[in-house]
């Protein structure tokens, strides 16, 4: 999604301000671009702006001798206005220029107003009022400070943004509500943005803005000052991105690397269990033991593969922690009327922590009286961290790729770590219990690299499932949300449409799809389910539908005309759902690769879905 990189420097910043672009490439945009105040010519903004990559961007800033001491920078995610030059970001206003992040929601009566005013609109953007109210604050002889909190005083939504003057080369000027912004802290220069890892080749020194803040950004020193109009002082934070966790290696693409890595990054997230005895709810942070015995009940806000983790979850704190959860998609919770239950513990699951949906739904859960609150994240320091109560963090690494895989592997290790902990104080897990499932999980990064050995079989199923339009996926119990999960997987980057099914639900409805047409991918691990998971498949057998079976050793599936079967090298008990995981992202970036589309940034999608 949209990204910021701002800077003032003693030096030329636009290759820190196109290494920023490109390090936030990931989150996925679709034009960019850069305006810098020019250090040779008497101070005057230049800008350029591209619908392509960042790298055209580089080329056209060098072809275009583009070099000034102080600069914003921005990707751009469509939302108001097609993606073209004409609506790529940095917006320029008599001098002023402004990057943003986020929606404005009263641009139209901003519009109309600044219209009134004289103002000429030259894009479909709601950014574009941004500039026009700054400079007309700037113009009737506010600084170029006030004139940013005069302008962000009359916005409705929300934003990040970043601002120079070309009449005013010593600082920009920041503000953020309700989408994520940081600032940098270099010696004798500094930086804005929206994300740490744009600032990984400066600088390690971060500083979280709070909503409502605002910042003058000068060589020598910030100044923040908070929503109340008061001067603060907002902690440093070392940033503990390196710059080798994001680069590629011998991958061809990150969302390769990422499935590659889930046995190290499984490990990593369970490393604080690996030498104990048993769990505690300490885990969680300090207060989890009081609040975790407080509550009766738990509620699961999330979105898109987060949430699939949260519907395997479900399956885990009902039937071992005997606890009653709820999961509910954050977009849809934050709008629905329901009955506050005030002893739940309201748990987010999100990769990046900045999801807005899932911010908002956390908040609305706190608005309606639910007290505790818990974040399951891979970003320490991430918007969803910093409001919860407590939080455990994935310890995945940086994800890249706009198919989350990884950080989905480790959501479920953290998932099963609080399932212990709740069954402990129920006094549902005995200790033999306890010992056994510590056991499994220390086993759990062997486990995972075994089921990588799948790739070759998975291939060849990839090249049939990439001619084909449509697929089914079937799971039943706890495994239904990994079907979720692999059909949501296919779609995204591999642009097959695909359906999960409680595999029961089959005959229905989704039974009368099944032809020799409809690939249909079976999750078949030796549980309780699986006789009543075989009906459901002769059901498909049946009526000629190709089934693909991921089946434990000892299912007594095999290969026969229309059924295709590979075995999953261990079965991991009540983790199996963690591995059943492996084969189905792998599914869907070989089906990708063969249809020849961009893994890594898949179309109309972004990394970080930071607007509503
Ligand atoms: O950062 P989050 O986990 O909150 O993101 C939620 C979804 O946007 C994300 O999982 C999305 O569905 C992925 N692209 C799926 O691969």
């Amino acid at each position: 999604m949209c990204g910021i990189v701002g800077a003032i420097a003693k030096r030329n910043v636009v290759p820190i301000l196109i290494e920023g672009l490109k390090r936030l490439e990931y989150r996925g945009y679709d034009s960019a671009g850069v305006a810098v105040v020019d250090g040779k010519d008497n101070g005057k903004l230049q800008r350029v702006r591209s619908t392509g990559r960042v790298a055209e961007l580089e080329k056209l800033s060098q072809a275009e001798h583009v070099s000034g001491e102080l600069g914003i920078a921005h990707t751009r995610w469509a939302t108001h206005g097609v993606p073209s030059e004409k609506n790529a970001h940095p917006h320029i206003s008599g001098g002023i220029s402004v990057v943003h992040n986020g929606i404005i929601e009263n641009h139209d009566e901003l519009r109309a107003r600044l219209r009134s005013q004289g103002y000429v609109f030259l894009s479909d953007t709601d950014t574009e009022v941004i500039a026009h109210l700054v400079h007309s604050f700037y113009k009737g002889g506010a600084t170029l400070f006030d004139a940013v909190r005069r302008t962000t005083a009359e916005l409705i939504g929300a934003y990040a943004i970043a601002v120079v003057s070309e009449n005013d080369r010593t600082h920009l000027v920041v503000a953020r509500h309700g989408a994520p912004l940081l600032l940098g802290l270099g010696e004798g220069e500094n930086f804005a943005a929206s994300d740490a890892s744009a600032l990984i080749q400066v600088t390690q020194k971060i500083v979280y803005l709070e909503d409502g803040d605002c910042a003058e950004v000068k060589l020598d020193r910030v100044t923040i000052v908070n929503a109340k109009g008061d001067v603060v002082e907002r902690p440093v934070h070392i940033s503990q991105l390196s710059a080798s966790a994001v680069e590629l290696g011998n991958y061809t693409h990150y969302m390769q690397k990422e499935i590659f890595e889930q046995p190290m990054a499984v490990a990593n997230t369970l490393e604080m269990v690996t030498s104990a005895q048993s769990v505690s709810p300490q885990l969680f942070g300090a207060e989890a033991g009081r609040i975790f015995s407080d509550i009766d009940s738990v509620l699961i806000l999330a979105c898109g593969t987060s949430y699939n983790a949260g519907m395997v979850a479900r399956y885990w704190l009902e039937g071992v922690a005997g606890i009653p959860c709820s999961v509910e998609i954050a977009s849809e919770y934050r709008y629905r009327e329901s009955v506050p239950h005030p002893r739940t513990l309201v748990i987010t699951v999100s990769q990046s922590g900045e999801t807005a949906d899932t911010l908002a739904a956390l908040q609305y859960a706190k608005s309606l009286g639910l007290l505790y609150s818990l974040s399951i994240c891979n970003v320490p320091e991430s918007a969803l961290v910093r409001a919860s109560d407590l939080r455990f963090l994935t310890r995945a690494g940086p994800e890249i790729g706009v198919a989350s895989t990884k950080a989905f592997t480790t959501q479920l290790a953290a998932l099963i770590l609080l399932t212990m902990v709740l069954a402990k104080l129920r006094g549902r897990l005995t200790t033999e219990r306890e010992t056994e499932l510590l056991h499994q999980m220390r086993h759990l990064p062997t486990a995972l690299a075994n089921v990588l050995h799948v790739e070759p079989q998975i291939k060849m199923w990839a090249e049939k499932f990439a001619t084909r339009h449509h697929a089914l996926f079937l799971g039943r119990g706890i495994h239904w949300p990994i079907a979720m999960e692999g059909a949501l997987k296919l779609k995204e980057i591999s642009y097959i449409h695909a359906e999960a099914y409680a595999a029961g639900e089959l005959k229905h409805g989704p039974l009368a799809l099944v032809d020799k047409h409809m690939p249909v991918v079976a999750i078949a691990p030796k549980d309780a389910l699986l006789e009543k998971l075989k009906s459901n498949l002769q059901e498909v057998r049946a009526r000629g539908g190709e089934l693909h079976v991921l089946a434990d050793q000892d299912t007594k599936l095999t290969d026969a005309e229309g059924l295709h079967v590979i075995r999953m090298p261990d079965h991991a008990g009540i983790l199996s759902p963690i591995l059943h995981t492996i084969p189905l992202q792998l599914l869907a970036y070989h089906a990708a690769l063969e249809r020849g589309n961009y893994v890594d940034k898949p179309r109309n999608l972004a990394k970080s879905v930071t607007v509503e």
